[in-house]
């Protein structure tokens, strides 16, 4: 099986970025702030400018972060309307054992942010990674279904009432398992349970928490080639057939990772999957943007900074211009703390250089891309 990081694109070329299609659509280089526009907190904040839209604006929240760092509190609390946790609510952090669940990570975040006025999502119920070491040897073919409908029942109703959204399923396309329906035939879920498992999930989640809106969440649909065309049509196809069968389905989570250097666009895509979304009536969010940049040339870091931006600016001037788009998330909020630079697998062509992907730089001041995603939900039109 492919891993991940072996299908997450490495640029064949480092093309001057200006220069290619996804970047030129949405306009330019990230402007600096105008003097007199220099608060970002209050009604300068992300969530004030979402909110001016009727969008929703957040981040996915590291809970060790959450629990030792105050800087990490007070920007969260000043930026966002909506959190979702990075990993504790996946099966390898909250189920220790077969038989016993730690909320305690999930429970910190969900009282976070109803202090704070914010609404939360949840992630995920089901995913092909992130499975505990007891999984292997203990859940198979027999008792699959037992375990996936008492872990959406109890994580779903632990919360119930209290989740903007869940991603009911994560990841379940994976065109080079080579099935005509593009499922992932080699996620233990498929394996155990066959195609049904997503339906089985999608269900038992409408009954755990009946108020939230249930997403299905993919990766690598976005941009203009026949490699995520491909995919983006397995997953429109697959969310036809839960409509067709009247599977509780409410909304299509676009994880937006993106690449600084691309040869292809993205205008195309995203309008394809908005579009498609919308015929089946579903909520469209944007839910782990950011923007890898390792493969950018210059190791000036103020031009990467805006090279960054600039991508923010193109994809969302695309994803936010008509009304269907409500929620945008960053994965993570600042340059300090990141997936992509978890040890040097997203970092091939520059392992010593660490990546700013996000609105906040390592010190939690805002980057290039905090003004770049600003200016976007301004330029949105209202929800
Ligand atoms: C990532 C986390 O950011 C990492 O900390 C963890 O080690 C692996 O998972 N798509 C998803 C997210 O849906 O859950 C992933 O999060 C990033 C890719």
């Amino acid at each position: 099986m492919m891993t991940r990081r072996e299908w997450m694109r490495q640029a064949a070329a480092v093309t001057a970025v200006a220069a290619t299609p996804g970047l030129l659509s949405g306009g330019c280089l990230a402007q600096a702030p105008a003097s007199g526009d220099q608060a970002i907190t209050g009604t300068g904040s992300l969530k004030a400018h979402a909110a001016a839209r009727g969008l929703l604006t957040g981040c996915a929240v590291n809970a060790n972060l959450l629990r030792e760092d105050e800087g990490f509190r007070k920007l969260l609390a000043d930026q966002y309307n909506i959190l979702v946790p990075e990993n504790c609510l996946k099966w390898n952090m909250l189920r220790p054992t077969d038989d016993t669940y730690n909320f305690a990570d999930p429970d910190s975040l969900v009282a976070f942010a109803e202090a704070h006025g914010m609404k939360v999502r949840g992630h995920n119920f089901v995913w092909h990674e992130a499975l505990p070491g007891w999984f292997t040897g203990t859940v198979n073919k027999d008792n699959a279904r037992k375990f996936l409908v008492d872990h959406i029942h109890t994580v779903g109703g632990r919360y119930r009432g209290k989740i903007h959204s869940w991603d009911v399923v994560n990841e379940a396309i994976w065109i080079p398992d080579g099935r005509p329906d593009g499922l992932r035939s080699s996620s233990p879920w498929f394996q155990m349970l066959g195609p049904g498992y997503i339906d089985i999930a999608f269900r038992t989640a409408r009954v755990a928490d009946p108020t939230a809106l249930l997403t299905y969440n993919d990766y690598s649909i976005e941009y203009d080639n026949d490699e995520e065309g491909k995919k983006r049509a397995a997953v429109l196809a697959l969310l036809r057939r839960m409509k067709g069968d009247k599977v509780p389905l409410d909304a299509l989570g676009i994880q937006s990772h993106l690449h600084a250097v691309s040869k292809d666009g993205f205008s195309r895509g995203v309008r394809e999957l908005i579009d498609g979304a919308k015929e089946l009536g579903l909520q469209v969010f944007l839910t782990e943007l950011d923007v890898n940049d390792d493969a950018v040339a210059t190791a000036d870091m103020a031009e990467r900074d805006n090279i960054v931006a600039a991508v923010y600016r193109s994809y969302l001037a695309t994803a936010l211009e008509g009304p269907e788009v409500k929620a945008v998330l960053t994965w993570g909020a600042s340059d300090k703390n990141t997936w992509l630079n978890h040890g040097t697998k997203f970092r091939k062509q520059h392992p010593e250089r660490l990546q700013r992907p996000l609105p906040f730089d390592p010190d939690y001041a805002p980057a290039p891309a905090f003004f770049a995603l600003r200016a976007s939900l301004d330029k949105a039109m209202k929800r």
